[in-house]
Order: C-alpha cells, then sequence, then structure tokens
C-alpha cells in the first residue's frame, strides 16, 4: 500500500465521531520517502479549513525551525495523531486516539522514517505506548520498531511559553546532526513489535 491508497481509505474512514464535524481530512504532508516525520497532536481550525498540516500560527513556527536546519516541508513527512479536527480544538479522547492511531503507524510503515519526531506529549505517548511527560523526556533519542524517537515541545505550547522556544531551536540543531549523521537504525526487536 502506498500514501495516496492510504489517504483514500482514511477518507471514507468513520471509526469516530470527528468525520462528522471536521470539514476536510487532515491526512499529512511530504516526501514518502522522507528520513524524519514529524507527528503533533490533532488539526485545529486552519489545518481543517485547508486539509493541511500545520498551516496555522503552530506551523509557521515548524516552518520556520525547519528552514533553520535547511529543510523545507517537501524534504520530510508531516502528520498528526487525529487526521480530523476535534470541535473547538478540544483535546483528543482516548477513543479516538484508538480509532485514528493504526493510520499514523501505517504512515510510518510506508514511509520508513530513520527519525519519528514527535512533537508533545500525545504523539509522543502513542509512539512511546507510555504515559510519560514531555519536559522530562524531550531531547532523548530512543529506539523504536526499526526508527529512532525523538521527543520535543509542541510549536503550539512554545507559542504560549515564548522561554521554551531556545530549546526547541537547541532540538532542531540535534535533528540536524543526527540527520547528517546518516545513523543507522537497528531493527525492530520482539518486544517493540509488541507494543501495539
Ligand atoms: N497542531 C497540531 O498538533 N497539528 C496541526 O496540524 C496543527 C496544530
Ligand atoms: Fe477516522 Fe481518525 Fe477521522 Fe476519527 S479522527 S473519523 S478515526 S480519520
Amino acid at each position: 500500500m502506498n500514501l495516496s491508497e492510504l489517504r483514500e481509505e482514511v477518507e471514507n474512514c468513520k471509526k469516530c465521531t470527528l468525520y462528522q464535524s471536521r470539514n476536510k481530512l487532515v491526512f499529512g504532508v511530504g516526501s514518502e520517502t522522507a528520513d524524519i516525520m514529524f507527528v503533533g497532536e490533532a488539526p485545529g481550525y486552519y489545518e481543517d479549513i485547508q486539509g493541511e498540516p500545520f498551516v496555522g500560527a503552530a506551523g509557521q513556527l515548524l516552518d520556520k525551525l525547519l528552514r533553520s536546519i535547511g529543510l523545507t516541508r517537501q524534504d520530510v513527512y508531516i502528520g498528526n495523531v487525529l487526521k480530523c479536527r476535534p470541535p473547538d480544538n478540544r483535546d483528543p479522547l482516548p477513543e479516538e486516539i484508538e480509532a485514528c492511531v493504526p493510520f499514523l503507524y501505517k504512515q510510518i510503515e510506508i514511509i520508513k522514517p530513520k527519525i519519528v519526531c514527535t512533537l508533545g506529549n500525545y504523539a509522543t505517548r502513542v509512539i512511546l505506548g507510555k504515559t510519560v511527560n514531555i519536559s522530562a523526556i524531550r531531547g532523548k533519542k530512543t529506539l523504536g520498531r526499526g526508527y529512532y524517537v525523538f521527543p520535543t515541545y509542541h510549536p503550539a505550547a512554545v507559542l504560549r511559553n515564548p522561554n521554551m522556544i531556545a530549546t526547541l531551536e537547541r532540538d532542531f540543531q540535534e535533528i540536524k546532526r543526527m540527520l547528517q549523521e546518516k545513523v543507522e537504525v537497528p531493527p525492530p526487536q520482539p518486544e517493540q513489535m509488541e507494543l501495539f
């Protein structure tokens, strides 16, 4: 299966109630062969209108951070845990995450990135499969299922707390370094395959 086939499947998804209130599906954007994938939480107001992730204020910050390490959104892949916008940007519900996250795993399977950079608590918890706190583990690379997981702050959180910006910028410099290193990712261990 490729990304456009998967997109078609997700366009028709009714696995949770969010398809009823959304405008556009926000499947994801970028390169099908990207070395790095960024994962946010869920579409917001502008994403829902345009059908593209990270196009609002948080997205402008993400674009700027990418530019700071010589990348554009066409060089990477950007997606979210949820593909449909929760009404009024409320937090995702556990049942919505459970319903939607298999699509994220399929995107990762197709793209096969070396690094999955999780933005904020929701993406980090979903990808690591455990309840962690982003401030405790951000900037620490761990081995995932055939890729490295690199958690950092969500750009929207940084917009609310400008004192976090320097840390986020430093994490992007670390991402640049990891990409230049051309890290070889060890194959997934059996116990990691059982996580999901
Ligand atoms: N915040 C997210 O988590 N994802 C988006 O696509 C936009 C804002
Ligand atoms: Fe389906 Fe995900 Fe949209 Fe829910 S949020 S309807 S699971 S695509």
